[in-house]
């Protein structure tokens, strides 16, 4: 399963980049505003930054006001030119799902993002979308059963052999990474944090402690 990181800022993109292995990254609005940075500023470093490196790809959002699917298709063309690695993340209504079918037509990857049920998934799947972003927090906020309907959307991809890769996203914590992965996810998109403590166990801190104890006692000679 691969990890992308959820995040607009450069430094965390960098280092998990770097450190993590990460295998690409999410964006979002939030993400943008969060990062101080216009725009415009943030898509020239991202692509500068990733300039020349194959398969990263990095989910960038069009403006969430467009609503109708000729804008939206324009918006996805200048975002695929300004970087190979650059994929066009739509929200999956109606005009959003009509800009996907074109833009993936014209060989530009998109991710079809906000989606909130099993059947919202299939149709950015038949209309070739190269990643479809179910989300788990705002569900689960909301008391929404979340395991089922991304096993549900695996499940269904698997039979069809549709080719559109699940991005599991808007996860919280290492519970959820996991059940995402029992799942089915082919990714996991998350913040920074999250992936961080998914890596730590208390054990493993208090085992540590333990060893060295033990190491800063045994005898180094006879
Ligand atoms: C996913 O692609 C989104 O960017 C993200 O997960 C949105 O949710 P959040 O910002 O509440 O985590």
């Amino acid at each position: 399963m691969k990890y992308f990181l959820d995040s607009a800022i450069l430094d965390e993109i960098r280092y998990a980049y770097e450190n993590w292995a990460i295998d690409g990254v999410t964006t979002n609005p939030r993400h943008v505003m969060n990062s101080g940075k216009p725009l415009t500023t943030l898509l020239d470093e991202f692509a500068s930054e990733f300039r020349g490196v194959n398969n990263f790809p990095i989910s960038v959002e069009i403006n969430p006001h467009l609503d109708d699917a000729k804008t939206m298709v324009e918006e996805g063309r200048k975002l695929a030119k300004m970087s190979d690695n650059f994929v066009v993340k739509i929200p999956c209504i109606e005009s959003g799902l009509i800009a996907a079918k074109e833009l993936e037509k014209e060989g530009i990857n998109t991710n079809v993002t906000l989606v909130f049920s099993a059947s919202q998934a299939l149709q950015p799947a038949r209309v070739g979308a190269s990643f479809v972003s179910p989300f788990v927090g705002w569900k689960e906020n909301s008391g929404d059963d979340t395991t089922q309907y991304i096993q549900d959307i695996a499940d269904i991809y698997k039979t069809y052999k549709f080719d559109t890769e699940i991005i599991v996203a808007a996860l919280r914590n290492g519970k959820q990474i996991v059940d995402a992965a029992k799942a089915g996810a082919d990714i996991v998109t998350c913040g920074f944090d999250v992936f961080r403590e998914s890596f730590h166990h208390a054990f493993t801190t208090y085992g540590l402690d333990k060893f060295r104890n033990a190491w800063d006692q045994t005898k180094t000679e006879e």
